[in-house]
């Protein structure tokens, strides 16, 4: 399983570095991130948000949850040597969350399309909206394919995007997951207010800083994604995914230019 792999654990590490850059809430005021205290991550892997927010901010208190055994361990072993304040358990998201309601001032949840089906978004967000006090925060994260000049990557970005849909997960059948565009949406049709969204563009270009690490990112998570797009029968075959991931490393040369896009989205509980 995807989720127990020591791999995955790493790439989520050098993944979160890169995307959070020590900045766990950048888009928030001061003021606002002084009144949180209490603090669910939902899905969190090995912790590297979460940690990183209570290295900034100690006057918080973490509670994290995952599916993974293993990253929940790890997770766990950090905290404790860290001394952070802070608590992570296995649980299952797509199940209800056993929390008593209102007792979080914020909810963060980053890159869990791949877990919930398009029709679990709008139950999660209620869900989270019981769990939140007066005045809590839901802040959601998601990514889209990166804009690139490799064709290789293109073809393959589109059939991720297909493999997403055909398994009950993203919105389009076709282009882009179509999931961040829905963000603000769900937010308000639950009774968020002062929804409000926070781009993330990184330049993944050859001779960019962080060119080489996403790339890395990249094909690790193609490879982990071989076993459920092979099936499919998009491709003719095993060896055609391996003959298209090659062509997408081949194309990361020289005259490579790729942004890769993020999107934060957060509403308000009244
Ligand atoms: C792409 S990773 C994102 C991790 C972290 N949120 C981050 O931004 O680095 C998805 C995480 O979801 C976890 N996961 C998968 N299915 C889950 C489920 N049903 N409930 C809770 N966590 C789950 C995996 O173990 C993995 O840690």
């Amino acid at each position: 399983m995807i989720l127990e792999r020591v791999d995955e654990m790493a790439r989520l590490l050098e993944q979160d570095a890169i995307i959070t850059q020590g900045r766990p809430l950048p888009e928030q005021p001061p003021e606002t991130i002084t009144h949180m205290t209490d603090v669910l991550e939902l899905a969190c892997g090995p912790g590297g948000w979460g940690l990183q927010l209570l290295q900034n901010y100690p006057h918080m208190h973490l509670v994290g949850v995952d599916l993974s055994q293993r990253m929940i361990a790890f997770v766990n072993s950090q905290a404790h040597s860290t001394r952070a304040n802070a608590q992570f358990y296995e649980m299952d998201i797509t199940k209800p969350l056993d929390f008593p309601e209102e007792s979080f001032d914020l909810i963060n949840a980053r890159f869990i399309s791949g877990l919930l089906l398009r029709d679990s978004w709008r139950p999660l967000v209620e869900q989270c909206k019981r769990l939140l006090r007066p005045g809590g925060i839901l802040r959601l994260t998601e990514c889209e394919s990166a804009v690139t000049n490799n064709e290789a990557q293109n073809q393959m970005a589109e059939l991720v995007t297909q493999t997403m849909y055909l398994s009950g997960r993203g919105f389009n059948a076709t282009g882009t997951f179509g999931i961040v565009n829905r963000f603000p949406n769900f937010l308000r049709d639950a009774g968020f207010q002062q929804v409000n969204i926070y781009p993330q563009a990184i330049d993944i270009s050859t001779g960019r800083e962080y060119a080489k690490a996403i790339q890395q990112d990249f094909t690790m998570s193609l490879q982990l994604l071989k076993p459920f797009l092979v099936p499919l029968r998009l491709l003719p075959s095993e060896e055609a995914f391996d003959e298209l991931l090659q062509n997408v490393i081949a194309g990361w040369e020289n005259t490579y230019m790729g942004i890769w896009f993020l999107l934060t989205a957060w509403g308000i509980k009244q």
